[in-house]
């Protein structure tokens, strides 16, 4: 039976454009997994969208001395092209500055208060006498009172992840001007994280063997270490007004509203595509899997934050039967960070390979590839361009390009275009095994993707990518065509219908490129759907989305029937060998010489 499978992935902050870094530890992975998930014919929903609020965004439009509007906006617009260039194939890629979403964040603000877990206090906050105003938590910076870390941010220290009230912060000072701000009174909404403290535990506790233990541990030990209210409101401008009369200077805390727009993001799917209640198969059904992908920094707030949210919610918002419930994450495979040249990212310092850049200079597939294969899943994992230039080199091309390259070639040629019949004396022994250890690929790398071991997926697939080199050279059909055409063509055959099946086996990582081999293959259709932007009218306001449409795709995480006779089309080679110099090059580049 199909299951349901919610795919959500961090929001982006529309601050900035995409670096490596998000792509290898939030976006790419999501699309795998999405993919494999669509090839098994599970009912995929892979939602997210630009974080529009919050201070990062202020931040850069005071610098630039423009709107957050108008930042919002350009960087949202990166997105959908970048996330169109390597192919990342949300269901729906949309904003948090939509009606919908306005809604939807403050219905469940709503039903937070009505079910008594927000609570109101007055409380002693930064204000700037030299700009007269609240200051938000991000622009204030001090000692991290955890760890010691001199440069933590209010909100949360980069240091130690743990989350923080600014007040905690030791010798505070303004991010703007260095000044000290000084403590005023002011009266916010509170989720009343202690009340449901012993739920979270609950959840956590159950069954979640499964987690990555890096993630599970955190989490729980962040509970444990004992919950207290969180301000879910800001004295601010720019976010989502408060549902209430008499609050117009205050606005809901971007983390408060984020989250909600898995939710919201899965409402506006539905909406769009004429079917209003349909995201009720993800968020009502008990057996539905949700999983968010993200970072680890991210990690107390998916785990801990937004199900107490939800939980806060209660049951049926949105629904008449009183019985149901929100699905809480069913997991949370948070990355670890990914450095370059050995060293951490920083977007402040520019160091980091924007995603637009690289992805001008190198294919889609080729980038993928890489960053998959040193993905952070369970520790921090350094991208260098020496690295990515030998990997391509010595696996994509050699191990698997050559490979297709040279049977399709030889086929192409040889055989007057057309796959060859198996010879008079049928399959050997070594023909049947290289068949079998390839089709149980469909097992052991479904396993591994559906548990969400990309990495050792991906390993797995080259295996056996270099176990057919080896079947291959085995068999030397090029020699044996002189004495033995029909012999000669029986492992021809038998190479090109497991490149069949490798063609779906790597095709989560490799969408563009096993596609390209699909046709060459002989085969027509598309292995997976139409990714495409579309533009959408609310009352007073319009915003573009990335949207994909996965009803015309013919893939099928199965075994190839590859038959003798189908015509192949003229191949070309899948993979470019990159020259070694070239990371010399970019690391000069780098570092802005
Ligand atoms: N914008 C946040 C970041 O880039 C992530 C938000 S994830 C969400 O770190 F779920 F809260 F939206
Ligand atoms: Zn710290």
């Amino acid at each position: 039976m199909a299951e349901n499978i919610l795919v959500c992935t961090a929001w982006p902050y529309a601050n900035g454009n995409l670096h490596i870094g998000h792509l290898a530890g939030a976006y790419l992975p999501p699309d795998i997994f999405a993919r494999f998930h669509r090839l098994k014919g599970n009912n995929v929903l892979m939602v997210s969208g630009s974080d529009s609020h919050g201070t990062p965004i202020t931040l850069r439009a005071d610098a630039e001395g423009v709107s957050p509007l108008e930042i919002f906006e350009r960087f949202h617009g990166q997105f959908l092209e970048t996330y169109q260039q390597i192919g990342i194939t949300y269901d729906l890629f949309t904003h948090t500055d939509t009606e919908n979403h306005y809604q939807v964040s403050q219905d469940i603000f709503s039903a937070c208060l009505e079910n008594g877990f927000l609570y109101k206090h007055t409380e002693e906050q930064f204000y700037s006498e030299t700009e007269q105003r609240f200051l938000p938590d991000r622009y204030i910076e001090g000692t991290c009172p955890v760890c010691g870390y001199e440069s933590a941010r209010g909100d949360q220290c980069d240091n130690c992840k743990s989350l923080l009230n600014p007040t905690e912060l030791i010798n505070p000072r303004s991010k703007n001007d260095g000044s000290v701000p000084v403590l005023r009174a002011t009266e916010h909404f509170y989720l009343d994280l202690g009340k449901l403290s012993d739920d979270i535990l609950a959840y956590l506790s159950q069954d979640k063997d499964y987690w990555r233990s890096n993630v599970i541990n955190f989490s729980l030990q962040y509970v444990k270490d004992g919950l207290r209210g969180r301000a879910i409101t800001r004295d601010i401008g720019w976010g989502i007004p408060l549902p209430l009369e008499g609050y117009d200077s205050k606005r809901l805390y971007v983390w408060f509203e984020a989250v909600i727009g898995y939710f919201s993001a899965s409402i506006e799917w539905a909406a769009n595509h004429g079917e209003p209640e349909k995201w009720k198969e993800w968020w009502y059904r008990p057996e539905a899997k949700t999983y968010y992908f993200i970072g680890k920094d991210n990690i107390p707030f998916h785990a801990v934050i937004w199900p107490a949210e939800l939980i806060a919610t209660g049951r049926h918002l949105y629904e008449d039967d009183t019985s149901k419930f929100l699905n809480l994450p069913y997991d949370v495979p948070a990355n670890e960070y990914l450095n370059m040249e050995g060293e951490k990212l920083s977007t402040s310092r520019n160091w980091a390979i924007w995603a637009p850049d690289l992805l001008e200079r190198y294919d889609p597939d080729a980038v993928r590839f890489y960053l998959t294969a040193i993905a952070p899943e369970t520790r921090d994992t350094d991208f260098t361009f020496d690295d990515f230039i030998r990997r391509n080199n010595d696996e994509l091309v050699a191990a698997w390009g050559n490979l297709v390259n040279r049977v399709l070639g030889f086929a192409y040629k040889r055989f007057d275009g057309q796959v060859p019949p198996i010879g008079p004396d049928g399959l050997d022994d070594l023909d049947r095994q290289m068949l079998s250890e390839v089709e149980a690929g469909f097992d052991t790398i479904g396993d591994l993707l559906a548990a969400v071991k990309l990495r050792a997926a991906l390993d797995e697939a080259m295996r056996l990518a270099r176990s057919t080199n080896g079947y291959l050279n085995e068999k030397a059909p090029w020699k044996a065509i002189k004495d033995d055409p029909a012999r000669a063509g029986t492992s021809i055959y038998v190479t090109l219908r497991v490149i069949d099946n490798l063609k779906i086996l790597f095709s989560p990582f490799l969408p563009h490129t096993s596609q390209r081999l699909h046709a060459y293959l002989g085969y027509e259709g598309q292995l997976f759907g139409r990714q495409y932007v579309e533009d959408f009218v609310e009352t007073n306001r319009r915003h573009s989305a990335l949207c994909y449409d996965n009803s015309q795709a013919i893939g099928r995480w199965q075994p190839s029937d590859l038959q003798p006779g189908q015509a192949l089309r003229q191949p070309e080679p899948l993979f470019k060998k990159l020259e070694p110099e070239l990371a010399e090059q970019e690391v000069a580049r780098l570092l802005g010489k």
